[in-house]
């Protein structure tokens, strides 16, 4: 008995450490073919991702070289552009020089021939060829400031003035304006002691354009307003009309250059004017560091323009 237990002890131990070993032996196996197969997979993802970046990078070149090229016609095209506008300037200042000399003759001899004995007739025709050369002078001096802006020529002859001296010298010719169309031109106070160191003939310009156009816009009968105020380190304008008023989304767009208002219904005042009194007095008035913008509750509702210019000391 005792021999069969000293024989079946060592042959179960050895049985049972060969059970280990396949056990274990098997465990390992299934493990690296669990973790060659993960690696597998991790290296089909690695493959498919460095596959997508190699196309990327070929559409990234191909992109570039789009870019590349668009961005050669865009030197191109913009070297033509400023060659065209180069030429589109010089025309302009020929045509406004060569216009000029002959409409100071014909306005000249007009107004010689005014003078002499002639009948009623040709004293009306003389007066329409007057107010004729008047209309296109002034168009004439807007295109010539406009070549002059365009050209970075126009320059400001800055002093120091009285500010309210520039509108009281020129709100008598304006008043004649207002009562010939039959508006109601108000002045109000202006505040004295505002000296400003500007270009007062360029400043007055700028008052002009706004007044003019408020009585050009105002219907006979109605009001225009003209009021001044100190604000900080700004003197203020205003020019306040009850005329037809502008459409909220063109309050900005008539300060540019041969803009004019489409919502506005009346195509009589359009044609007296080419659009560019307003963006003529924007540059005059940032070439003085101030300030310009145009209000109005709407369409038929009247406008207020304004424009503030820093006092000068
Ligand atoms: N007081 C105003 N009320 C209503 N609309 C105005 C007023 N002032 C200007 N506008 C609008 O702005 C546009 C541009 O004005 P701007 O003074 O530049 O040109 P214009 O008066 O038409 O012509 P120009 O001044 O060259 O003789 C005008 O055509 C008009 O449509
Ligand atoms: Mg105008």
């Amino acid at each position: 008995m005792d021999i069969l237990l000293i024989m079946i002890v060592p042959v179960s131990l050895l049985l049972l450490g060969a059970g280990f070993l396949v056990v274990a032996q098997v465990s390992g196996f299934m493990q690296s073919t669990f973790f060659n197969s993960r690696q597998n997979f991790s290296n089909m993802i690695i493959q498919q991702y460095m596959e997508r970046i190699t196309l990327a990078q070929g559409q990234l070149y191909q992109r570039k070289q789009e870019l590349e090229a668009m961005s050669g016609k865009l030197a191109l095209s913009n070297q033509e552009l400023g060659r065209l506008n180069d030429m589109k300037s010089k025309f302009l200042s020929m045509v406004v020089h060569d216009v000029r000399t002959p409409l100071a003759s014909i306005r000249g001899f007009s107004e010689l021939l005014m003078k002499k004995k002639v009948g009623e007739k040709e004293t009306a025709y003389l007066k329409n060829i007057v107010s004729s050369t008047d209309q296109l002078g002034r168009l004439i001096a807007d295109l010539t400031d406009l070549a002059m802006i365009e050209a970075g020529k126009l320059k400001m002859e800055k002093a120091l003035f009285e500010f309210p001296d520039m509108a009281r010298d020129i709100l008598p010719g304006l008043s004649i304006n207002a009562q010939k169309k039959g508006v109601d031109l108000v002045v109000h106070d202006f505040p004295d002691g505002v000296l400003v160191n500007g270009d007062k003939f360029r400043l007055s310009q700028v008052f002009m354009n706004l007044v003019n156009n408020a009585i050009k816009f105002t219907p006979a009968g109605k009001k225009v307003e003209v009021s001044f105020r100190r604000e900080g380190k700004y003197v203020d304008t205003l020019v306040k009309d009850s005329g037809i008023g502008i459409h909220p989304s063109e309050t900005r767009k008539i300060f540019e250059k041969f803009y004019q208002a489409k919502y506005q219904k009346d195509a009589a005042l359009r044609k007296q004017g080419w659009g560019l009194g307003l963006s003529i007095a924007q540059e005059v008035v940032r070439a003085h560091k101030g300030d310009i913008g145009a209000q109005s509750p709407g369409l038929g509702k009247g406008s207020t323009f304004w424009f503030k210019i820093p006092v000068g000391t």
